[in-house]
């Protein structure tokens, strides 16, 4: 009789439904482990938010997903990974992981050292200068582009066609102009990006040569893969965890053969999270579970 590893159960965090974009990427790489997700939907959106209220319901959502038994957390959000990640990673309970860092790594990997990258993100994202100081740390210069309008388009499902083209081509002008430097990499630092990612590599075609795109949500997945190498596809547990962090399950592979199990919370308007999820999960959610997070 084999005797079966525990599959990990990690949990995902994020304002709302654009961390499922994440929540897929984990799906892919972790195949080995249970997710629990947790959207803010009562405060959705972050991006436009003072530090001190996402640093609030951040830790929140720590606690809630730790109560329920998550091993590591996922803070999915760009605009919380930002602002909020920074001040409570010291004293967590469990490992968290943030989005930030892996997207600055990703761009690091496809360009030279000293490269200029442009980062397209929230309001809120783009003020902390986190993906600049990230992006500092790996030999590069960022230039930072808040794309307010992208967030309220995808979640109307504008993800194509003449207005959201437009407002795609304002913005990356604009960024462009900004740039002292050519940007050689494009990174998507924002949960709602990766939907718009067709059309922008569109839009930047026409503007430029294809500058190459990096999604933040892969490699948060591909980060996250190293920490957890027994849930993971050999592709993603053979990469190198980044800034030597430790591997939290260095044990034989989990057989991965079961479906992970999902659970998914909202703390506000759960039916349209399920209706919302297919699009940013690329499949249907049978249930969420309704939540209020105490402060
Ligand atoms: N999840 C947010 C982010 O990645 C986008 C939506 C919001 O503003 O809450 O920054």
């Amino acid at each position: 009789m084999t005797t079966q590893a525990k599959r990990p159960l990690i949990g995902v965090f994020d304002s709302g439904f654009g961390g499922l974009t994440v929540l897929r990427e984990l799906l892919h790489h972790l195949p080995g482990a249970d997710f629990l997700y947790l959207g803010d939907t009562a405060h959705l959106p972050y991006g436009s938010k003072s530090q001190a209220a996402i640093t609030r319901y951040t830790r929140a959502a720590i606690r809630e997903l730790v109560s329920r038994g998550a091993e590591l957390v996922v803070i999915a959000c760009n605009t919380a990974s930002a602002l909020a990640l920074p001040s409570l990673q010291d004293n967590a309970p469990v490992p968290l992981v943030g989005v930030v860092g892996p997207g600055a790594d990703a761009a690091a990997a496809i360009v030279p050292p000293g490269s200029t990258v442009l980062v397209l993100a929230t309001e809120g994202t783009c003020n902390s200068h986190a993906y600049a100081e990230a992006c500092a740390a790996r030999g590069l210069q960022a230039v930072e582009k808040p794309c307010p309008l992208f967030v309220p388009l995808v979640e109307e499902g504008w993800t194509d066609g003449p207005i959201t083209e437009q407002i795609a081509d304002v913005y990356l002008k604009e960024a462009l102009a900004a740039a002292l430097h050519p940007p050689l990499a494009i990174v998507l630092g924002c949960t709602h990006y990766p939907l718009l990612r067709p059309l922008l590599q569109r839009e930047i075609a026409k503007l430029d040569d294809n500058i190459p795109i990096v999604d933040s949500a892969e490699a948060t997945a591909r980060h996250t893969a190293t920490l957890l190498p027994s849930a993971a596809v050999p592709e993603s547990s053979g990469a190198t965890p980044a800034t030597g962090e430790p591997t939290l399950v260095p044990t034989a592979a989990v057989h991965s053969d079961a479906e992970p199990h999902l659970h998914f919370l909202a703390t506000d308007a759960a039916a349209k999270f399920q209706r919302f999820a297919p699009r940013f999960l690329g499949r249907e959610i049978p249930t969420v579970e309704l939540i209020t997070l105490e402060d």
